[in-house]
């Protein structure tokens, strides 16, 4: 398998209180082509600062990073901003749990979807613009695209906003899309449907996929194979359905006996 992203040694300190704070350390990460990983693991693990430095978008001045986030031969880590701009949120794009907070309120669905575009490929036409999102919104099951196009965020529901965020996300056609919770604040029927959308884009168009979920029954669905992570380390990777169901490590044995009711099939 061609690897798209190989992430090695990364270690994450905060340096915003008297005590740095390391909140990764040692995280290793090699992504497929079309490969999808899940990583696990408890609040404040360090899932989101992981799948922050890898999409750029961590600060360059308060928090100290070493290690390498090698991409199209470039290391996200020490690269020029010019260089990481043009990936962020066009080779590289991120989604977080809560879409309401993501998208911009007072703009309208269209402007949303199409403004990845108008940063990184301000060459197409306006009208190219357009059909592209709408072509898009539909490809993301949302039914009435045309309609949805001239909406605001809150008149969608949590489910219908989470797939225009994912549009956003998958309009430049990124190499890699990490999810960051995207379905915890959605309910169980929704949730289902996201993973499906997610399933369907990497196998329509290839995508590599950074899954991040404490719901291991989603990981398992979704996810060829899965990081756990603990106080900042992964303690355990491997094969999904080896790691879910003959877990060596303690703590992700605790994680899979914490689930009452679990499919991990
Ligand atoms: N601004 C910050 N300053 C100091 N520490 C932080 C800051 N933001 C997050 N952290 C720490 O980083 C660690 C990892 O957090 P995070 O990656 O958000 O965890 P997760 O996504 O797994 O819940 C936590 O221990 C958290 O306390
Ligand atoms: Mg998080």
């Amino acid at each position: 398998m061609e690897i798209i992203l190989d992430v090695t040694d990364l270690h994450i300190e905060f340096h915003d209180h008297d005590l740095p704070e390391t909140a990764v350390e040692d995280f290793d990460l090699m992504l497929g082509k079309g490969e999808i990983v899940g990583i696990v693991g408890e609040s404040g693990s360090g899932k989101s600062m992981s799948a922050l430095a890898i999409a750029g978008l961590l600060s360059r001045h308060q928090i100290k990073k070493t290690g390498r986030i090698m991409f199209d031969g470039n290391d996200l880590l020490t690269c020029d901003r010019k260089t990481l701009r043009q990936y962020q949120g066009d080779e590289i794009s991120i989604i977080f749990q809560e879409p309401m907070t993501s998208l911009n309120p007072v703009k309208r669905i269209g402007w949303q979807v199409e403004e990845p575009l108008l940063i990184h490929h301000p060459e197409i036409k306006k009208a190219e613009r357009k059909a592209r999102a709408i072509e898009m919104l539909r490809s993301v099951g949302l039914d009435k695209a045309e309609d949805i196009y001239y909406m605001y965020p809150h008149e969608l529901s949590g489910g219908m906003r989470q797939r225009v965020m994912i549009a956003a996300a998958m309009i430049g056609n990124p190499q890699i899309l990490i999810a960051d919770e995207p379905t915890t604040a959605l309910d169980v029927t929704v949730q289902a449907q996201i993973v499906d959308l997610l399933k369907k884009i990497n196998k329509e168009r290839g995508t590599s996929i950074i899954f991040i979920s404490h719901d291991l029954s989603l990981v398992s669905q979704l996810c060829e194979r899965v990081i756990v992570m603990q106080k900042g380390r992964i303690v355990e990777t491997g094969k999904t359905s080896v790691v879910f169901t003959r877990p060596m490590d303690t703590y992700t044995k605790k994680l899979i006996a914490a689930i009452p009711k679990i499919d991990l099939g």
